[in-house]
């Protein structure tokens, strides 16, 4: 049974004070939740919203989140960043780079993570994480329509879980994918629990940084997510609204787009769904 003494609130709410901590034993979803009382002007940014179990966890894509005990389910709810020069807020696409390396190196904490080892994290763009492969988190941004607008960050890792839904029944897609669907959790590497207050800790000082480096110097984020990044180099296939693109993988624009060497030249994928890669 999930319960909240998986959380030391307390030394969760001096980890990421001064912002406060909005703790649910259960929620439908962290971003729902965020998004209802942003609307009715019942939150302010910057907040943490926290539940211990997340009954309707949705995803990119219009896809769920499933999610059991020991998974980490939490929304970070700020303003977006603006260019100090131009007083212009950051392009959206750069906050899911941000976000999918703030988990890769709060991760990268406890696993032995290089690039080679067999506990590799990679980042399948836009924002999953991998370890060895497999998906161990994912992240939906959704953002309120302003002149400086807020974003509602949320972020789903697969920490103490030793049983994880199986996600390997065939559907409409499968066929296409090469990308292993059954999603993988910590403790599978790690063999043992690791606290859920520490990780939500890490993982805000690190989405901190980050979002101050998005504001500085962003090609400090960026070259530590291509760095990350499966298929960085290869060819990789893409499923796009415009049907399946084949292309050797560049990196990513200053938009956080995918950006292919096409038979048709250079192009930017700004949304899709990476389907296979080349390893490096
Ligand atoms: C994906 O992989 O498609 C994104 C999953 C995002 C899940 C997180 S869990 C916390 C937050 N609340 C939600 O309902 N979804 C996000």
């Amino acid at each position: 049974m999930i319960t909240e003494n998986e959380y030391d609130l307390a030394l969760l709410r001096r980890a990421i004070d001064p912002q406060p901590l909005f703790f649910w034993s259960e929620l439908p979803s962290t971003n729902s939740w965020a998004l209802e009382q942003l609307a009715c002007s019942e939150l302010q940014p910057p907040a943490v919203v926290l539940t211990a179990k997340q009954t309707a966890g949705r995803g990119r894509q219009g896809r769920q989140w499933q999610s059991d005990e020991g998974c980490v389910t939490c929304s970070w709810v700020w303003q977006r960043p603006v260019d100090p020069a131009s007083q212009v807020p950051v392009p959206a696409g750069q906050l899911a780079i941000a976000a999918a390396l703030s988990v890769q190196q709060t991760l990268s904490y406890w696993l032995n993570d290089h690039r080679r080892s067999e506990n590799a994290l990679q980042i399948k763009w836009p924002n999953d994480v991998l370890v060895a492969g497999q998906k161990i988190s994912g992240i939906l941004i959704e953002s309120t329509l302003a002149t400086r607008p807020v974003d509602v960050i949320g972020i789903g890792i697969n920490i103490n879980m030793q049983r994880l839904p199986d996600l390997t029944q065939p559907d409409e897609s499968a066929k296409l994918q090469s990308f292993p669907r059954q999603p993988t959790s910590l403790w599978h590497h790690l063999g043992y629990r690791v606290p859920l207050t520490e990780v939500v800790s890490r993982l805000h000082r690190h989405l901190c940084e980050n979002w101050n480096l998005l504001r500085d110097d962003w090609s400090t984020v960026c070259n530590a997510y291509v760095n990350r990044l499966a298929g960085r180099n290869g060819l990789v296939q893409v499923e796009t609204a415009q049907g399946l693109i084949h292309g050797r993988c560049l990196g990513i624009t200053d938009d956080g787009a995918l950006k292919l060497e096409t038979e048709s030249g250079i192009i930017a994928l700004a949304s899709g769904t990476l389907l296979s890669w080349s390893l490096d």
